[in-house]
């Protein structure tokens, strides 16, 4: 193996990887190697801008930090995650469709009684949310357990705060034994992902804003199911048809009604204006053919 030139190069490394004993591995990297190969001789590399690439890399890896996952926004902005996430979650029609995970959930999120008032203290304008899981044929499903999380209406959520030490808009509930779920928190807002380091670069240095538009995450087990990671998107605001990380689906839009002080379905009375939203959700069964 001497004297590589740019006609034999590819070839040398994918030999190097040919006795790779995991079989998915030596795939991803045999790929790997053929498709960076071809983007630089596509766009003839210079040299100066490979080391400007691993520059940025090298940035976004110095980014991340606990409350921080500057790679996951360089995939989502790049919509490797929204690529990913529709080739994972091909479903029938009719379930409820996915969409991406993003950086901000976090694991052992509070449990809570249906009912619970989950802003725990985050800011915004309260909202009662409520619906039903069901699977594919209608049917109930009892107790599926719901986990959702939120930015505020500053646009932060409760893990970009670094004083925080508590959860706030983020629950996991179960579903009630006909698979209705009901919670307070607060309305969903549109708001820009971080913004300050490479992928802000990024988007700058192309003329894109990091808005996402008004959402509500929800993450749904039961077993029997696939779990459905999705968002609920709040009808009529903006950004919808230019979300920086590209995860807008139409059938998640839905209406977020706006009421007048007065009796909530909580049977409280609200002295100030709350908004209901309320959204079905119909889980794929594992058995379900494709
Ligand atoms: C989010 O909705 O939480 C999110 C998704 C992708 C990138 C940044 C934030
Ligand atoms: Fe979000």
């Amino acid at each position: 193996m001497q004297n590589l030139n740019e006609d034999t190069i590819t070839q040398a490394v994918i030999a190097q990887l040919a006795h790779t004993p995991d079989p998915r591995l030596k795939q991803l990297l045999i790929s790997v190697v053929q498709h960076l190969h071809s983007f630089a001789r596509d766009v003839e590399l210079t040299e100066d801008e490979l080391m400007a690439g691993i520059r940025i890399l090298t940035q976004v890896g110095h980014t991340c930090c606990e409350k921080r996952q500057e790679f996951i926004l360089l995939s989502d902005t790049l919509g490797l995650s929204t690529l990913t996430m529709a080739m994972n979650n091909r479903k029938p029609a009719g379930c409820t469709e996915a969409t991406v995970f993003g950086p901000f959930h976090v694991e052992n999120a509070p449990r809570y009684a249906l009912g619970t008032d989950i802003a725990n203290g985050a800011k915004g304008e309260p909202c009662f949310v409520s619906g039903v899981i069901r699977g594919l044929d209608g049917e109930a499903l009892p107790h599926a357990r719901i986990e959702v999380w939120q930015a505020d209406a500053d646009g932060y959520y409760d893990v970009q705060y670094a004083e925080l030490d508590q959860a706030r808009a983020r629950a996991v509930l179960l579903a009630d034994a006909n698979g209705q779920y009901f919670f307070r928190s607060i309305v969903a807002e549109p708001y820009p992902i971080p913004h300050d380091g490479p992928v802000g670069d990024m988007l700058r240095a192309t003329g894109r804003h990091p808005w996402r538009p008004a959402h509500l995450h929800f993450m749904i087990k039961k077993d029997g199911y696939e779990t459905l990671i999705t968002h609920v998107f709040r009808s009529g605001g903006k950004y919808l048809d230019s979300d920086a990380v590209f995860g807008v689906r139409s059938s998640l839009i839905a209406d977020w009604i706006r009421h007048e002080p007065g009796p909530a379905p909580d049977a409280s009375v609200m002295t100030t204006p709350f908004y209901t939203l309320e959204y079905d959700f119909v889980l794929n069964p594992t058995t379900a053919a494709h």
